[in-house]
């Protein structure tokens, strides 16, 4: 067990030298601060964007669910753990994103993990954003192929890399994050459907951070004047839908693909009830009020507009600091003044570019919002 021991020590040790080691910090939660050293602060670093993880409809669901039909489905989804909330959700989802289905998965890491592969071999071509989320790369490489990336949100440069390599490759698939996770920003996607299309390649959009906030709600899919053509909508339930679990909204032909080929829906147990009957009444809350949908990135934009950054996209708001150090010192400084905002470091994001990652929800106090981005003009960006 020595050489074991020793190999973790070594790779800790340097993670230590580049002020890049992490560790699990104990966390409690409420819908907006939480408990973290003894101390109560004001969370700007959950994606529970609507503050559904506390919402009392949401919950009353998922305890009806637990009490109705227990804790756990007790198989795969094709074996015995299809509970007949799957069908009422995927239902929502699809109507939600457009589609004629929609596919849940355990999370929407192994949504990716399993959706690429089932798509795609090692004799095709996957051409993935710069920045896209680790599971669009995990999928990617799962399903091995060949895979180039194309500079951030870079429609050219996806075009150049089609051009030189699409003929050679039976099929191709163009992933993205539609809101960019550690960057905010929206990905072009009517370009990018447009592209796919002239070069017959498939567009898989990752919108684990669009769905509840933009679009009115319904994604980054609609966050234009019309709809964009992607074929493969991914997301999560995690986020904006304040519970757990993934999906993929497609072509009824591609969802009943996903039942017969995705390994991570296969070989992996369904979700609770309790999830799929949380994640209904959050998508029910979404569909009534609109109101609610918007606040996150009108929180965002009245942040940005106090602390003189470039107005927000999403609800996500990225402040590039360089070095780790950097970025572990301000946030620091922040979480000294009773707020939260976690680091971003390499590999999450790319070396040089650690930074202070800020996402809003709808409940964030505007009195707070402001005392935070007075803190941030002063003390981080200056
Ligand atoms: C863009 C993006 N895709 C996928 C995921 C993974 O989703 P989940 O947390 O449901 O596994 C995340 C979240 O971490 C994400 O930010």
């Amino acid at each position: 067990m020595d050489s074991l021991d020793d190999f973790a020590a070594a790779k800790l040790a340097a993670l230590d030298r580049g002020g890049l080691r992490r560790a699990l910090a104990e966390t409690a939660r409420g819908a907006l601060y939480v408990e973290r050293n003894g101390r109560r602060l004001l969370s700007f670093s959950c994606n529970d964007y609507l503050n559904f993880t506390q919402n009392p409809q949401i919950k009353a669901a998922a305890i009806a669910a637990i009490e109705r039909h227990g804790v756990g489905s007790g198989a795969s989804r094709l074996v015995t753990g299809n509970h007949p909330l799957y069908a009422e959700l995927e239902a929502r989802l699809a109507r939600l994103k457009d589609t004629e289905a929609s596919c849940v998965f355990g999370s929407g890491f192994l949504a990716n993990a399993g959706i690429i592969p089932a798509l795609i071999g090692p004799d095709d071509l996957v051409l993935l954003d710069e920045l896209s989320h680790a599971c669009l790369w995990a999928g990617a490489r799962l399903s091995r192929a060949g895979v180039l990336a194309y500079r951030h949100n870079d429609v050219g440069h996806a075009a150049e890399l089609l051009r030189q390599h699409r003929g050679r490759h039976p099929r191709a698939l163009i992933g993205t994050d539609g809101v960019f996770s550690m960057d905010g920003d929206l990905a072009p996607l009517v370009e990018l459907g447009r592209l796919a299309r002239q070069h017959d390649a498939w567009l898989l959009s990752d919108d684990a951070h669009g769905i509840g906030v933009v679009g009115g709600g319904r994604g980054s899919t609609f966050a234009g004047a019309a709809p964009a053509d992607v074929p493969l909508q991914m997301g999560t339930l995690s986020k904006a839908i304040g519970g757990y679990g993934g999906y993929l909204c497609a072509s009824r032909r591609v969802i009943d693909l996903m039942a017969n080929r995705a390994r991570s829906l296969i070989y992996s147990t369904g979700l609770p009830p309790a999830t799929l009957a949380a994640a209904i009444a959050a998508l029910d809350l979404i569909a009534r009020d609109p109101d609610l949908v918007a606040r996150p990135l009108a929180k965002a934009r009245t942040f940005t507009r106090k602390a003189g950054l470039p107005e927000a996209q999403s609800p996500i708001v990225p402040i590039v600091l360089g070095s780790a150090t950097a970025a572990l010192a301000a946030s620091r400084r922040l979480e000294q003044e009773g707020f939260l905002v976690v680091a971003i470091r390499p590999p999450t994001v790319p070396q040089g570019t650690a930074r202070l990652r800020f996402a809003f929800t709808a409940g964030h106090p505007d009195a707070e919002i402001e005392r935070l981005a007075d803190l941030v003009r002063e003390r981080v960006h200056a």
